[in-house]
């Protein structure tokens, strides 16, 4: 029996939703009218996916938006991002940075809004997600640097989406994961097994299908929709995934932000080593993650 390419692709960012399709994207199309990236960033997707698409062209589509491009300029420019000399405008941003890292920016950037809800429940406050989602994006860049991998803006941008399923939930089935959030820290059980019973789906396949819909790459559906079991995805494509595994372990340890997801308080042997790191740079990381994250919560924190 021969199969088409698209049944044979090995795309493990779509096994986790095969069984409850249906039930995940209609909570999705619920929410489609709060959960989408604003015009002007998906705008910006889909130009830097376009090969024939120019820095003018990403230029052009930033002028259109002030608020968006001062963001941008106060990120570049920012102890955080730490380049030399002041960077006056979007053009000159995309020389020094290239597309795909103002596209990030951008996103990051215009990603706060979307967390929104305030404390929901006595154990859930959307602005602790946040909190969790801006030290595991700074973790995850951090560590990537630590693991010789670059992509600073990647791995920020992974880690600062890591967990948007859970905004999925809480505003498409607020009841249902109020439940889900409660249960789980009364009794100890894992959030992800609580809200498979109670929603029908876990916040990584919420997430994951958000991403889909947002048409972000693979490598991001992968973190949204794998980031508490990075192995299970094929050797090639867990870098990401494993880099914000291990950053949500670190800022559980740190009690950064809503951490009532991550499960268990070791980092699997067998993670750390898939990355070439040693116990000694989570130590490092951990000793830098203060200061980093207090850098990036200025930039990002008032991006709304
Ligand atoms: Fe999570
Ligand atoms: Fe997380």
């Amino acid at each position: 029996m021969t199969t088409t390419p698209d049944t044979a692709a090995p795309d493990a960012a779509t096994d986790a939703a095969v069984d409850q399709p249906e039930l995940i994207q209609s909570a999705i199309r619920e929410i489609s009218h709060i959960a989408t990236l604003p015009e002007v960033t998906l705008k910006i997707i889909q130009l830097v996916e376009d090969p024939d698409s120019t820095a003018q062209d990403l230029n052009k589509v930033i002028s259109n938006d002030p608020a968006l491009g001062a963001r941008i300029l106060k990120v570049v420019n920012s102890a955080f991002y730490g380049l030399p000399g002041q960077i006056g405008s979007i053009n000159r941003a995309i020389v020094l940075l290239g597309l795909n890292a103002v596209k990030n920016i951008a996103i990051a950037a215009s990603l706060a809004k979307l967390f929104r809800g305030g404390k929901i429940s006595p154990n859930f406050d959307a602005r602790e997600l946040w909190t969790h989602s801006i030290a595991s994006a700074t973790a995850t860049r951090l560590l990537a640097n630590k693991a010789g991998l670059g992509l600073p803006d990647e791995a920020f941008l992974s880690g600062l989406i890591h967990d948007i399923g859970i905004m999925v939930e809480m505003q498409a089935r607020r009841n249902e994961f109020v439940d889900a959030v409660e249960a789980a820290s009364q009794t100890g059980r894992p959030l992800r097994e609580v809200e498979f019973e109670k929603l029908g789906a876990t916040h990584e396949q919420f997430g994951m299908e958000l991403c889909k819909l947002w048409k972000f790459p693979a490598s991001f559906q992968n973190v949204a929709g794998y980031h508490h079991r990075p192995l299970d995805l094929p050797e090639g494509s867990r870098t990401l995934a494993s880099l914000v595994y291990v950053a949500d372990h670190l800022t559980k340890q740190l009690e950064l932000g809503y951490t009532g997801d991550v499960e268990g308080s070791e980092i699997d042997d067998k993670v750390r080593e898939g990355l070439k790191l040693q116990q000694k740079d989570f130590d490092e990381i951990v000793a830098q993650l203060p200061q980093a994250i207090e850098e990036a919560q200025a930039v990002f924190a008032g991006a709304v």
